[in-house]
């Protein structure tokens, strides 16, 4: 008799299967829809009337406070024991965190789990590439918002284009598969490069998705009139090139995804702005320092932590597991972009996890 498990369920029904942890909200980059931090970062904002916006001011975790990667495996075998599927590791850039191919052994080895992923800005990929390979690690997702290194260099806030690309393509040549590249496009800043990362792609044959801007910064100054909705970039491509739909893998997919006519390169489409798509997520993030947020834009966090550490009280699986259960009823309907009383969680995106 097969194992069918028992699922996380929330109230609408929606059944948890991507569960995505974070392993340091520490980064290297200062990337300025995140963590801004560079002279072009305060003018770009200065310029699109952001001034009076209070920004959060961000202190590193201290490393005490995060969860081992006893803590992490323990976690997700319950959470694969209830029906997640898919496992994708963030940051800040989770490369930092010593040692993360021992972690991703651990994890590859859990029964049940069909996907384990990583996202990374790249910087110090090219150093564990291997060793991530060998520890069972199968996909990769590199951040790339521009080919211009001038451009790559106030939008990251680090001179890392070359570093880079040659993580690309190493992870390309590795075998990680499918290779998918994610750029957030942001107007006036690398809008001008939208049909270039799509020669990228081409040329790398490789999956380059665009995403669209969203509140989760620092500086709190995202504005609509930042955001370059999915539909103009699908136009402009198309004023180029003959593009196919690809079926998506499942209806709780982030990407809409068009391949070019002749094989080559991939195109994806991210619209959490223009075209939310939160009535099929399936989706539940870990925090390094070991709290549940439901949703990207939640204001309440669960502290599994405690859960999982309070000396003589700390739970067993099976409480863990009901715990769980209890927290995911709350999760989310939907977020509230642009409109009127959204409030942008105290937390940047480096200190979520993308
Ligand atoms: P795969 O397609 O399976 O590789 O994973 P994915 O679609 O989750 O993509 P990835 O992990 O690369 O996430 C890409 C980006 O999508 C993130 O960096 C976020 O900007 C955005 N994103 C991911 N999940 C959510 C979500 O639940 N809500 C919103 N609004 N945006 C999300
Ligand atoms: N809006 C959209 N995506 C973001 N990311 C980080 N900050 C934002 C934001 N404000 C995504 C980027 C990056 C990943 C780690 O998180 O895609 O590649
Ligand atoms: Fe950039 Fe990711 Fe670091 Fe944020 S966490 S600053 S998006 S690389």
């Amino acid at each position: 008799m097969t194992h069918v498990p028992k699922t996380f369920t929330d109230s609408f029904g929606r059944i948890i299967r991507d569960l995505r942890i974070s392993l340091t909200d520490r980064c290297n980059f200062r990337c300025l829809y995140c963590l801004p931090e560079t002279e072009e970062a305060a003018n770009f904002f200065r310029t699109r009337r952001s001034e009076t916006a209070t920004p959060i001011p961000y202190v590193w975790k201290p490393r005490v406070n995060l969860l081992t990667y006893e803590e992490i495996e323990r976690v997700t075998r319950i959470a694969v024991a209830h029906g997640v599927e898919k496992i994708r590791l963030t940051g800040g850039e989770p490369l930092l965190r010593r040692d993360v191919p021992a972690l991703v052994a651990r994890l590859a080895a859990i029964d049940g789990l069909k996907d384990l992923a990583l996202t990374t800005n790249g910087f110090h990929f090219v150093e564990q590439a291997e060793a991530l390979r060998k520890a069972g690690l199968r996909r990769v997702t590199i951040s790339l918002d521009s080919l211009e290194r001038d451009n790559f260099t106030k939008l990251t806030g680090r001179d890392a284009l070359d570093t880079v690309l040659k993580a690309i393509r190493l992870a390309r040549d590795l075998g990680f598969h499918p290779l998918r590249v994610n750029a957030v496009i942001i107007r006036h800043l690398n809008d001008h490069e939208i049909e270039s990362l799509a020669e990228f792609a081409r040329a790398e044959n490789i999956a380059l998705r665009y995403i669209e801007f969203m509140p989760l910064d620092s500086r709190r100054a995202w504005q609509m009139e930042h955001v370059v909705p999915a539909r103009e970039i699908l136009a402009r491509l198309q004023a180029r090139h003959a593009l196919e739909p690809v079926v998506a893998d499942s209806k709780s997919a982030t990407a809409t995804r068009w391949r070019f006519a002749d094989g080559r390169g991939e195109v994806g489409f991210i619209a959490p702005v223009s075209e939310p798509f939160c009535g099929h997520c399936n989706r539940l993030r870990l925090t390094a320092d070991g709290k549940i947020r439901t949703c990207l834009f939640s204001l309440h966090e669960h502290d599994l932590k405690a859960q999982l550490r309070d000396g003589a009280n700390a739970a067993d699986d099976e409480t863990v597991a009901a715990w769980l259960r209890g927290v995911i009823l709350h999760k989310e309907a939907r977020h509230h972009i642009g409109e009127e009383g959204f409030q942008q969680p105290d937390r940047p995106m480096s200190a979520i996890g993308g």
